[in-house]
Protein backbone atom coordinates (compact mmCIF):
# COMPACT_ATOMS: atom_id res chain seq x y z
CA UNK A 1 0.00 0.00 0.00
CA UNK A 2 1.00 3.66 -0.80
CA UNK A 3 -0.34 6.59 1.36
CA UNK A 4 -0.90 9.63 -0.17
CA UNK A 5 -1.09 12.81 2.29
CA UNK A 6 -3.10 15.73 0.46
CA UNK A 7 -2.26 18.80 1.27
CA UNK A 8 -5.05 19.85 4.13
CA UNK A 9 -3.63 16.42 5.90
CA UNK A 10 0.11 16.33 5.41
CA UNK A 11 1.18 15.94 8.41
CA UNK A 12 -1.46 13.10 9.69
CA UNK A 13 -0.90 11.17 6.40
CA UNK A 14 2.75 10.96 7.10
CA UNK A 15 2.07 9.88 10.46
CA UNK A 16 0.11 6.98 9.39
CA UNK A 17 2.27 6.12 6.90
CA UNK A 18 5.02 5.81 9.25
CA UNK A 19 2.96 3.75 11.70
CA UNK A 20 2.16 1.17 9.43
CA UNK A 21 5.77 1.54 7.35
CA UNK A 22 4.17 2.27 4.27
CA UNK A 23 5.80 4.57 1.34
CA UNK A 24 4.33 7.95 1.24
CA UNK A 25 3.51 9.51 -1.95
CA UNK A 26 3.96 13.24 -2.50
CA UNK A 27 1.76 15.32 -3.90
CA UNK A 28 2.33 18.72 -5.13
CA UNK A 29 0.16 21.61 -4.93
CA UNK A 30 -0.27 24.90 -5.86
CA UNK A 31 -3.18 26.84 -6.51
CA UNK A 32 -3.44 29.22 -10.01
CA UNK A 33 -4.18 33.06 -9.66
CA UNK A 34 -7.61 32.31 -10.73
CA UNK A 35 -8.40 30.23 -7.70
CA UNK A 36 -7.89 26.32 -9.81
CA UNK A 37 -6.58 23.72 -7.85
CA UNK A 38 -3.67 21.88 -9.31
CA UNK A 39 -2.00 18.62 -7.76
CA UNK A 40 0.76 16.27 -9.23
CA UNK A 41 1.58 12.70 -7.59
CA UNK A 42 5.33 12.51 -7.03
CA UNK A 43 5.99 8.77 -6.92
CA UNK A 44 4.43 5.58 -8.61
CA UNK A 45 1.12 4.31 -7.53
CA UNK A 46 0.82 1.67 -10.37
CA UNK A 47 -0.87 -1.49 -9.22
CA UNK A 48 -1.29 -0.55 -5.64
CA UNK A 49 -3.54 -0.05 -3.19
CA UNK A 50 -3.86 3.74 -2.43
CA UNK A 51 -4.72 5.42 0.36
CA UNK A 52 -5.47 9.14 -0.44
CA UNK A 53 -5.53 10.93 3.00
CA UNK A 54 -7.24 14.14 2.90
CA UNK A 55 -9.39 16.07 5.62
CA UNK A 56 -12.10 18.05 4.04
CA UNK A 57 -12.59 20.80 6.66
CA UNK A 58 -12.90 24.40 5.45
CA UNK A 59 -12.31 25.55 3.10
CA UNK A 60 -14.29 22.16 2.45
CA UNK A 61 -14.97 22.93 -1.74
CA UNK A 62 -11.67 23.33 -2.47
CA UNK A 63 -10.66 20.04 -0.58
CA UNK A 64 -13.00 18.24 -1.81
CA UNK A 65 -11.76 19.34 -5.43
CA UNK A 66 -8.12 18.56 -3.93
CA UNK A 67 -9.22 14.72 -2.68
CA UNK A 68 -11.19 13.68 -6.37
CA UNK A 69 -8.20 15.20 -8.51
CA UNK A 70 -5.45 13.34 -6.47
CA UNK A 71 -8.13 10.15 -6.81
CA UNK A 72 -8.34 10.53 -10.56
CA UNK A 73 -4.63 11.14 -10.46
CA UNK A 74 -3.80 7.94 -9.06
CA UNK A 75 -6.64 6.15 -10.95
CA UNK A 76 -4.80 7.38 -14.64
CA UNK A 77 -1.53 5.83 -13.45
CA UNK A 78 -2.63 2.55 -12.74
CA UNK A 79 -4.28 2.28 -8.91
CA UNK A 80 -5.46 -0.38 -7.89
CA UNK A 81 -7.79 0.20 -5.23
CA UNK A 82 -8.55 4.18 -3.95
CA UNK A 83 -9.18 4.09 -0.38
CA UNK A 84 -10.22 8.01 0.64
CA UNK A 85 -9.50 8.40 4.63
CA UNK A 86 -11.18 11.50 5.04
CA UNK A 87 -11.32 12.50 8.63
CA UNK A 88 -13.35 15.04 8.65
CA UNK A 89 -16.73 14.39 5.73
CA UNK A 90 -17.70 17.92 4.60
CA UNK A 91 -20.92 17.83 3.85
CA UNK A 92 -22.01 15.01 6.15
CA UNK A 93 -25.03 17.21 7.97
CA UNK A 94 -27.13 17.65 5.22
CA UNK A 95 -27.26 13.66 5.58
CA UNK A 96 -31.80 13.86 4.97
CA UNK A 97 -33.56 16.71 2.97
CA UNK A 98 -35.08 19.19 6.19
CA UNK A 99 -36.90 21.36 3.66
CA UNK A 100 -38.06 21.05 0.63
CA UNK A 101 -36.22 22.07 -2.00
CA UNK A 102 -32.46 20.78 -0.72
CA UNK A 103 -29.94 18.78 -1.96
CA UNK A 104 -28.70 15.33 -0.26
CA UNK A 105 -25.47 17.33 -0.14
CA UNK A 106 -23.63 14.22 1.41
CA UNK A 107 -24.91 11.69 -1.16
CA UNK A 108 -24.21 14.32 -3.95
CA UNK A 109 -20.25 14.68 -2.56
CA UNK A 110 -19.76 10.82 -2.73
CA UNK A 111 -21.00 10.17 -6.38
CA UNK A 112 -18.84 12.79 -7.21
CA UNK A 113 -15.57 10.99 -5.22
CA UNK A 114 -17.09 7.46 -6.68
CA UNK A 115 -16.66 9.03 -10.61
CA UNK A 116 -13.35 10.62 -9.10
CA UNK A 117 -11.91 6.99 -8.76
CA UNK A 118 -12.46 6.72 -5.00
CA UNK A 119 -14.00 2.81 -4.29
CA UNK A 120 -13.61 3.16 -0.89
CA UNK A 121 -13.95 5.13 2.30
CA UNK A 122 -12.41 5.77 6.12
CA UNK A 123 -14.21 8.38 7.88
CA UNK A 124 -13.81 9.60 11.96
CA UNK A 125 -16.93 10.39 13.83
CA UNK A 126 -19.21 10.81 11.11
CA UNK A 127 -21.98 13.04 11.99
CA UNK A 128 -24.66 10.10 11.59
CA UNK A 129 -23.07 6.62 11.18
CA UNK A 130 -26.39 5.09 9.41
CA UNK A 131 -25.56 7.70 6.68
CA UNK A 132 -22.20 5.60 5.52
CA UNK A 133 -24.50 2.59 4.27
CA UNK A 134 -26.06 4.74 1.74
CA UNK A 135 -23.13 5.88 0.22
CA UNK A 136 -21.96 4.40 -2.99
CA UNK A 137 -18.93 2.50 -1.87
CA UNK A 138 -18.00 0.73 1.33
CA UNK A 139 -17.42 3.57 4.00
CA UNK A 140 -16.11 2.73 7.50
CA UNK A 141 -16.33 5.19 10.78
CA UNK A 142 -13.77 5.35 12.98
CA UNK A 143 -14.40 6.98 16.88
CA UNK A 144 -12.20 9.28 18.22
CA UNK A 145 -14.54 9.57 21.44
CA UNK A 146 -12.53 7.08 23.56
CA UNK A 147 -9.02 8.78 22.62
CA UNK A 148 -10.42 12.45 23.65
CA UNK A 149 -11.73 11.16 27.26
CA UNK A 150 -8.53 9.03 27.78
CA UNK A 151 -7.05 12.50 27.18
CA UNK A 152 -9.16 13.97 29.85
CA UNK A 153 -8.75 11.00 32.17
CA UNK A 154 -5.54 11.61 33.15
CA UNK A 155 -6.30 14.47 35.00
CA UNK A 156 -10.11 14.41 35.57
CA UNK A 157 -11.32 10.64 35.39
CA UNK A 158 -14.69 10.91 36.86
CA UNK A 159 -15.78 13.76 34.80
CA UNK A 160 -19.77 13.83 34.04
CA UNK A 161 -19.89 13.08 30.20
CA UNK A 162 -22.59 15.53 28.40
CA UNK A 163 -24.35 15.13 24.87
CA UNK A 164 -25.39 18.95 24.24
CA UNK A 165 -28.48 16.88 22.32
CA UNK A 166 -30.12 13.65 21.99
CA UNK A 167 -28.07 12.89 18.47
CA UNK A 168 -25.22 12.82 20.50
CA UNK A 169 -26.02 10.16 23.20
CA UNK A 170 -23.68 7.64 22.05
CA UNK A 171 -20.81 9.91 21.85
CA UNK A 172 -21.41 10.98 26.05
CA UNK A 173 -21.94 7.36 26.54
CA UNK A 174 -18.59 6.02 24.49
CA UNK A 175 -16.81 9.00 26.92
CA UNK A 176 -18.38 7.45 30.42
CA UNK A 177 -17.18 4.02 29.13
CA UNK A 178 -13.70 5.74 30.08
CA UNK A 179 -14.05 8.74 32.70
CA UNK A 180 -17.07 6.81 34.69
CA UNK A 181 -18.10 9.72 36.25
CA UNK A 182 -22.43 9.09 34.53
CA UNK A 183 -23.41 10.75 31.79
CA UNK A 184 -26.79 12.31 30.47
CA UNK A 185 -27.67 14.58 27.38
CA UNK A 186 -29.56 17.73 26.94
CA UNK A 187 -32.25 18.52 24.65
CA UNK A 188 -31.21 20.84 21.29
CA UNK A 189 -33.51 22.96 19.20
CA UNK A 190 -32.18 24.47 16.28
CA UNK A 191 -34.67 26.87 14.22
CA UNK A 192 -33.79 25.68 10.66
CA UNK A 193 -34.06 28.86 9.07
CA UNK A 194 -32.55 31.16 11.74
CA UNK A 195 -29.85 28.68 13.18
CA UNK A 196 -30.73 30.25 16.48
CA UNK A 197 -30.22 27.25 19.12
CA UNK A 198 -31.71 26.60 22.25
CA UNK A 199 -31.05 24.23 24.93
CA UNK A 200 -33.51 23.00 27.23
CA UNK A 201 -32.56 22.60 30.92
CA UNK A 202 -32.48 19.08 32.49
CA UNK A 203 -31.92 18.22 36.44
CA UNK A 204 -28.62 16.63 36.12
CA UNK A 205 -26.98 16.32 39.61
CA UNK A 206 -23.20 17.37 38.63
CA UNK A 207 -23.34 19.92 41.58
CA UNK A 208 -19.50 19.97 42.25
CA UNK A 209 -18.63 17.82 39.60
CA UNK A 210 -16.46 18.46 36.76
CA UNK A 211 -18.19 18.12 33.47
CA UNK A 212 -16.81 17.93 29.90
CA UNK A 213 -19.23 18.66 27.06
CA UNK A 214 -18.83 15.80 24.38
CA UNK A 215 -19.75 16.67 20.55
CA UNK A 216 -18.77 15.58 16.86
CA UNK A 217 -18.44 19.07 15.57
CA UNK A 218 -17.39 22.48 17.04
CA UNK A 219 -18.54 24.82 14.45
CA UNK A 220 -20.01 28.26 15.52
CA UNK A 221 -19.61 27.46 19.04
CA UNK A 222 -23.32 27.84 19.73
CA UNK A 223 -24.07 24.63 20.58
CA UNK A 224 -21.15 24.38 23.13
CA UNK A 225 -22.08 27.92 24.93
CA UNK A 226 -25.97 27.08 25.46
CA UNK A 227 -24.89 23.72 26.80
CA UNK A 228 -22.35 25.82 28.97
CA UNK A 229 -24.92 27.73 30.29
CA UNK A 230 -27.30 25.18 31.55
CA UNK A 231 -23.98 23.28 33.24
CA UNK A 232 -23.30 26.50 34.97
CA UNK A 233 -26.59 27.21 35.98
CA UNK A 234 -26.60 23.64 37.53
CA UNK A 235 -23.06 24.23 39.46
CA UNK A 236 -20.89 21.83 37.46
CA UNK A 237 -17.65 23.11 39.38
CA UNK A 238 -15.53 23.20 36.15
CA UNK A 239 -16.44 22.69 32.48
CA UNK A 240 -14.60 21.61 29.33
CA UNK A 241 -15.55 20.89 26.22
CA UNK A 242 -14.43 18.05 23.42
CA UNK A 243 -14.87 17.36 19.99
CA UNK A 244 -13.49 15.11 16.71
CA UNK A 245 -13.55 18.01 14.55
CA UNK A 246 -13.29 21.65 15.93
CA UNK A 247 -14.01 23.86 13.10
CA UNK A 248 -14.04 26.63 15.62
CA UNK A 249 -15.28 29.09 13.05
CA UNK A 250 -14.57 33.02 13.44
CA UNK A 251 -14.27 33.52 17.29
CA UNK A 252 -15.89 30.33 18.45
CA UNK A 253 -12.87 29.37 20.72
CA UNK A 254 -13.16 33.35 22.69
CA UNK A 255 -16.64 33.05 22.71
CA UNK A 256 -16.74 29.21 24.16
CA UNK A 257 -14.05 30.47 26.58
CA UNK A 258 -15.67 33.45 27.63
CA UNK A 259 -19.13 31.18 28.56
CA UNK A 260 -17.04 29.57 31.38
CA UNK A 261 -15.69 26.49 30.05
CA UNK A 262 -11.92 26.51 31.34
CA UNK A 263 -10.60 24.14 27.93
CA UNK A 264 -11.82 22.83 24.49
CA UNK A 265 -9.96 19.44 23.45
CA UNK A 266 -10.26 18.66 19.85
CA UNK A 267 -8.34 16.13 17.09
CA UNK A 268 -5.92 16.37 14.33
CA UNK A 269 -9.45 15.38 12.19
CA UNK A 270 -8.88 19.63 11.66
CA UNK A 271 -5.39 20.90 12.38
CA UNK A 272 -5.19 23.99 14.70
CA UNK A 273 -4.75 24.92 17.62
CA UNK A 274 -6.91 22.99 20.04
CA UNK A 275 -6.43 20.24 17.57
CA UNK A 276 -4.36 18.15 21.14
CA UNK A 277 -5.65 14.25 20.31
CA UNK A 278 -4.17 12.56 17.04
CA UNK A 279 -6.42 10.23 15.21
CA UNK A 280 -3.09 8.74 13.37
CA UNK A 281 -3.20 5.10 15.52
CA UNK A 282 -7.14 4.40 14.69
CA UNK A 283 -6.18 5.45 11.19
CA UNK A 284 -3.83 3.29 10.96
CA UNK A 285 -5.10 0.45 12.72
CA UNK A 286 -8.13 0.89 10.69
CA UNK A 287 -5.57 0.58 7.09
CA UNK A 288 -4.37 -2.45 8.35
CA UNK A 289 -7.53 -4.56 9.04
C1 LIG B 1 -25.04 19.06 15.14
O1 LIG B 1 -25.95 18.23 15.19
C2 LIG B 1 -23.63 18.73 15.52
O2 LIG B 1 -23.55 17.53 16.20
C3 LIG B 1 -23.01 19.85 16.34
O3 LIG B 1 -23.68 19.96 17.57
C4 LIG B 1 -23.10 21.16 15.61
O4 LIG B 1 -22.61 21.03 14.31
C5 LIG B 1 -22.31 22.23 16.34
O5 LIG B 1 -22.46 23.43 15.62
P1 LIG B 1 -22.27 24.81 16.34
O6 LIG B 1 -20.94 24.81 17.00
O7 LIG B 1 -22.36 25.81 15.23
O8 LIG B 1 -23.38 24.98 17.33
Amino acid sequence: MKIVPGPASEKLGADVASRIGQDVVPVSFRVFPDGESYVRLEGDVHDEDVAVVQTTSPPQDSRLIQLALIADAAKRNGARKIIAVVPYLAYARQDKIFLQGEPLSIETIARMLKTSGVDEIITVNAHKEEILSKLPFPARNISSIPSLAEHFRKTTEGAFAVAPDSGAIHIAEEADRVLRGGHGYLEKHRDRYTGKISIEKKEFSIRGMTAIIFDDIISTGGTIIAAAKILTELRAAAIYAACAHALLIGDAEERIIRAGVREIVGTDTVPGRVSKVTVAPLIAEELLR
